[in-house]
């Protein structure tokens, strides 16, 4: 579903460039659970936005679905982010001033869905997500692991075929972080969105069935990792 081929990614830093990513060449599967470890600044966060189309990468081809998605103009590209990817970071990033069901409404409410419509479809989101009894509470009166539950039912309720999760337990104690863990796996199951989480937890990790590793800018597979 996802082919990306020589991805590099320079960043120019005053007078001197730094090379992030060293030539990626990946394919991602519909349905497929995989995580990508690596060190700090080994660039996991560079290749999330790339794959997410919130950044262009310096050289290299991107095609989702078979097409070509980093000749198409940024109005076709931010159309197809919209679309096709769903985003969960470490901070959560819920509007504080809206109800759990509003900020998951907020994505369908922005490609214009009739409001109701969109109530409905974030209040049985949420419901998936074990929060049926939280639709009306403010992110406030929320915890960390109901909050990143909000955040999840956010990025699935307008259904991606992709999504990519930045650190979501980074913030997370190790029982919530498991709980958030087993909510991704069986999203991954019951829907069959292609989830690739980025994370610093080997246990996390542990539980995605494919792994992939960056190192100096390169992204290897498991056995790769081990054989190097
Ligand atoms: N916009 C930018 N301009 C210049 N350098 C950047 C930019 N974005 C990232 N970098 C550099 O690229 C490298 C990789 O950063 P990135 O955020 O991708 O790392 P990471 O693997 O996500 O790290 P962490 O685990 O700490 O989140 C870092 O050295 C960073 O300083
Ligand atoms: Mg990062």
């Amino acid at each position: 579903m996802l082919e990306l081929r020589g991805i590099t990614r320079r960043f120019r830093i005053g007078p001197t460039e730094r090379q992030v990513l060293h030539g990626i060449d990946l394919d991602l599967h519909g349905g497929e659970l995989v995580s990508i470890m690596g060190g700090s600044g080994s660039g996991k966060t560079t290749f999330m936005n790339i794959l997410g189309l919130l950044d262009r990468p310096s050289d290299g081809t991107y095609r989702i679905k078979g097409e070509d998605v980093l000749r198409a103009n940024p109005d076709a590209q931010s159309l197809m982010r919209n679309r096709m990817i769903g985003f969960v970071f470490q901070q959560f990033f819920l509007m504080p001033r809206l109800s759990a069901w509003r900020n998951v409404a907020l994505p369908l409410m922005y490609r214009g869905t009739p409001e109701g419509e969109a109530r409905r479809r974030s209040e049985a989101m949420l419901a998936r997500v074990g929060l049926a009894q939280h639709l009306g509470h403010m992110p406030n009166m929320l915890s960390g692991g109901q909050k990143q539950r909000v955040a999840i039912a956010r990025s699935l309720v307008t259904e991606p075929a992709l999504l990519l999760a930045d650190e979501p337990t980074g913030a997370l104690d190790p029982t919530v972080s498991r709980e958030i863990m087993a909510l991704f796996e069986e999203m991954n199951r019951e829907l069959g969105v292609l989830v690739v989480i980025i994370t610093h937890d080997p246990g996390v990790a542990a539980r995605c069935r494919r792994r992939l590793t960056l190192v100096q800018g390169r992204l290897l597979e498991e056995h790769q990792v081990e054989a190097a």
